[in-house]
């Protein structure tokens, strides 16, 4: 028997990742229900994405009101697609939290490491390889157990924005994967 996740999905920008799952969930990929996107940025193209699909979407500017809201939705799944903010200890500890990060970790992950930072320093070290990993949130940045991870050939990049494109595919094919096998694991938390 597999479990069915109450899921909030926590953004900041663009949402391609959450289109991913969107659209996966369209095509039953998986069981659990997406009931809310959270956004900390009100002008997130993210935010319209989840209106045009008819899913529950707020922005929120602190995280009291995160807690709340978590809290009232009955939430038993956070997934962090492109969530610029560290989530507070008080958060972490009630919550199975997964994050979806465009590198192979643990290599280029940590402080610092997030969106165009990451793939302009795979593109200074001449990387053949890129691609991306969902893992698990803990206190530590980027370094909680790994959930899935998929690479990807880049040498034929000739930019770091061009490294960005091809990151992206892997990471709306495995991000949708990653809820799949924490529903057959029937992780209680
Ligand atoms: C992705 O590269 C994700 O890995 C990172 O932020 C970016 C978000 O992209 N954490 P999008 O908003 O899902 O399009």
């Amino acid at each position: 028997m597999s479990s069915n996740f109450k899921i909030a999905v926590l953004v900041s920008g663009n949402g391609s990742n959450l289109q991913s799952l969107i659209d996966a969930k369209k095509n039953f990929f998986f069981n659990s229900e997406i009931k809310i996107v959270i956004s900390n940025n009100n002008n997130s193209y993210a935010l319209k994405r989840a209106n045009n699909n008819n899913i529950k979407n707020i922005f929120i500017n602190n995280d009291n009101d995160l807690n709340e809201i978590l809290i009232k939705e009955k939430i038993s799944l956070i997934i962090l697609a492109g969530y610029l903010k560290i989530i507070p200890d008080f958060i972490l500890k009630k919550y199975l939290i997964i994050n979806i990060h465009p590198s192979l970790l643990p290599k280029y992950g940590g402080k610092g490491m997030y969106g165009l930072h990451v793939h302009k320093e795979v593109f200074k070290n001449k990387e053949i390889y890129s691609g991306a990993t969902v893992h698990q949130v803990t206190n530590i940045i980027d370094g909680g157990k790994i959930i899935i991870q998929e690479k990807v050939n880049i040498s034929d990049c000739k930019s770091p924005e061009s490294i960005q494109i091809e990151v992206l595919k892997v990471e709306h094919n495995i991000l949708k994967k990653a809820i799949k096998i924490i529903e057959e694991e029937n992780i209680i938390f």
